[in-house]
């Protein structure tokens, strides 16, 4: 997929927080984005999903060339659009298979339940999860680390087009954070998913091969790069 946003401002309870970012993501490409708190990484990538709680008051998204700046949440995840979320929600009762299953059915009905089960069963040992987290309820008591492996977890049985990571390396140790990044390679060279990833470490990216990086401060793009500016930003901030 091939994703263009487009001079976007986005607004949440009447106060701007994205202010006319431009981005174009090719399929297969990874882009990075970091920047201080508060500058709408989350914000951008929420409306890039369509989170309810925000407005596109201008600008546009583009999905393929069609926009999908009014398209619902539930059709853009149709279209292969999957955000893993900094902090996901804990949902008590709501069983994490039947959650998995449910997602599973709506965007890929042909996938055969045994297929399903499968895919389940192997990337649960791939990111090293625990096993009984699989008969819990969604995200209900997970430390950190376990929730953001449970996102990737989905993001594998889902298998989008194009993932926006909200900082998976977030609350991992050190393993994890290899085993999450060798996880979205995987899948980023089988289904040539194009990644926005969003960060503030270093760490991940040793592991990934980040095309072109993003600082993102004060609502907008200030600075575009390739790796090397992973570097500058490691040894002054982001006084650009
Ligand atoms: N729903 C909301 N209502 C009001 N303000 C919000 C909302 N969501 C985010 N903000 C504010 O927008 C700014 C940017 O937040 P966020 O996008 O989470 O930044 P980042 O991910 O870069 O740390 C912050 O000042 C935050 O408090
Ligand atoms: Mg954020």
């Amino acid at each position: 997929m091939k994703l263009e946003i487009k001079d976007l401002h986005v607004s949440a309870e009447d106060k701007e927080i994205v202010k006319g970012v431009n981005l174009s993501i090719n399929e297969g490409e990874l882009h990075v984005i970091m920047g201080p708190n508060g500058s709408g990484k989350t914000t951008l990538a929420k409306a890039i999903m369509g989170h309810p709680e925000l407005s596109v008051t201008k600008g546009d998204i583009l999905a393929d060339g069609k926009s999908i700046v009014n398209t619902k949440v539930n059709d853009r995840a149709k279209l292969g659009i999957f955000l893993q979320f900094q902090n996901p929600v804990e949902v008590e009762g709501l069983g994490l298979m039947n959650f998995l299953n449910a997602a599973r059915g709506s965007i890929h009905s042909d996938m055969q339940f045994k297929d399903f089960m499968s895919e389940v069963k192997n990337s649960t040992k791939k990111l090293s999860i625990k096993e009984e987290l699989v008969g819990r309820s969604l995200n209900f008591g997970f430390s950190g680390g376990e929730k953001k492996k449970i996102e990737m977890l989905q993001m594998a049985v889902l298998k989008p087009k194009l993932a926006i990571l909200d900082e998976p390396d977030s609350g991992l140790d050190i393993d994890a954070v290899k085993t999450v990044a060798e996880n979205i390679n995987e899948l980023r060279q089988k289904n040539k998913m194009g990644i926005l990833l969003i960060t503030h470490y270093s760490r991940i990216l040793n592991y990934m091969e980040p095309q072109f990086i993003h600082i993102m401060k004060d609502g907008v793009i200030k600075k575009d790069g390739g790796k090397d500016l992973i570097n500058e930003v490691e040894t002054k901030g982001y006084k650009l």
